[in-house]
């Protein structure tokens, strides 16, 4: 018989090669992974029931909030609660940080970044979305109530990152920065096994992804770049395929595996681009530099960033080594004529 090792096995394995480890960590995870199989269960049966659509109000950032987003955010927030080892929880779903300040939380040692539900637009077609963590140390000694402050760390102090992609099967992909592993939930079971140990992702990819509607708002380099992608040319095996699903969880998860390049870049009218920072940028960038990707702001590296707020946004270009290569010397090359 196949040994199938589940999630949580996998966490306690990897704990057990930390020597002053506690079991905190591991508790985290397995917290997480219980939201996750919650959420994935709603989102199976989201046609069914009436938790399809709008909630009927907008998120901070004006955005239609939908049913599964808030059971989504609600269900992250419990069992983070209920890990007792997160202190504090920045969401995009709520403006302002949610601080654990009672109990076995208030002395978490970790805080915890989510974007509890990415790609919710694709909901009510059917289509792949996604849940997106990050998770830190916090700042503040024990004993105090966590702070604002303490979520503003560079990425490259993640402790771990991961996100769940809600699709044609469910999977858990996550890096405590020491590779990428991939774990796929089995419903008979009810456990997320793994599937995918020590992801890596291609050097070179022949996928490009950007939502080209807003092609003539892009800046020049990023212009170029298309047309470089979609030229004929059997030496690099261009034109590349164009590929976009519109949740940020789906696109990646395809690139890091195929091999490929995800660009949401600033705009005229949006010149800090759509994406968030803390939840949604640093996570991805965090596991595809641990598969062996790249991700940057167009020019400096995402993992380097001091934030300035929970829910900055930031340029976000992603994916294989080369192609990323290619990308930031067109934007370096075209930006500056
Ligand atoms: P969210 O559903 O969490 O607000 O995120 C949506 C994001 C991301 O998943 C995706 O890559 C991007 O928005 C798509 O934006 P456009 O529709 O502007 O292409
Ligand atoms: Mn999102
Ligand atoms: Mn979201």
């Amino acid at each position: 018989m196949n040994k199938v090792t589940t999630l949580n096995q996998f966490i306690i394995e990897q704990q057990a090669h930390v020597p002053q480890a506690t079991g905190g960590f591991s508790g985290l995870l397995h917290h997480v992974g219980i939201a996750a199989k919650k959420v994935n269960r709603e989102v199976n049966k989201a046609g069914l029931v009436d938790i399809l659509g709008r909630a009927g109000v907008e998120n901070i950032q004006g955005e239609d909030q939908q049913k599964l987003d808030v059971y989504a955010n609600e269900t992250f927030i419990g069992e983070l609660k209920a890990s007792g080892e997160c202190c504090a929880v920045a969401s995009e779903e709520n403006q302002d940080i949610i601080v654990f300040d009672e109990g076995l939380s208030r002395d978490g040692k970790y805080i915890f970044c989510m974007d509890p539900l990415d790609g919710s637009s694709n909901i009510d077609v059917n289509v792949s979305i996604g849940t997106i963590f990050s998770v830190y140390r916090r700042k503040s000694p024990l004993g105090e109530v966590a702070k604002l402050d303490d979520f503003l760390q560079k990425g490259c102090k993640q402790v771990a990152a991961g996100y769940v992609i809600y699709g044609s099967s469910t999977m858990l992909v996550y890096t405590a920065g020491n590779g990428v592993n991939g774990f796929t939930l089995d419903p008979s079971i009810g456990e997320f096994c793994l599937s995918h140990p020590d992801i890596k992702t291609p050097e070179d990819g022949t996928i490009y992804s950007i939502n080209e509607g807003n092609y003539e708002k892009f800046p020049v380099g990023v212009k170029k770049y298309i047309k470089y992608c979609q030229e004929t040319d059997k030496k690099t095996d261009r034109p590349y395929t164009s590929r976009y699903i519109g949740s940020l969880v789906a696109d990646f998860h395809r690139n890091l595996l195929k091999g490929g390049i995800f660009i949401y870049p600033e705009t005229k009218t949006h010149p800090n681009g759509k994406l968030r920072l803390l939840y949604e940028c640093n996570p991805i960038a965090f596991i595809a530099e641990q598969a062996g990707g790249v991700a940057s702001d167009g020019e400096r590296r995402i993992l380097e960033l001091m934030p300035e707020s929970i829910h900055q946004r930031i340029p976000f270009y992603v994916g294989s080594k080369n192609m990323m290569r290619k990308i930031t010397e067109f934007l370096k090359f075209f930006n500056n004529i």
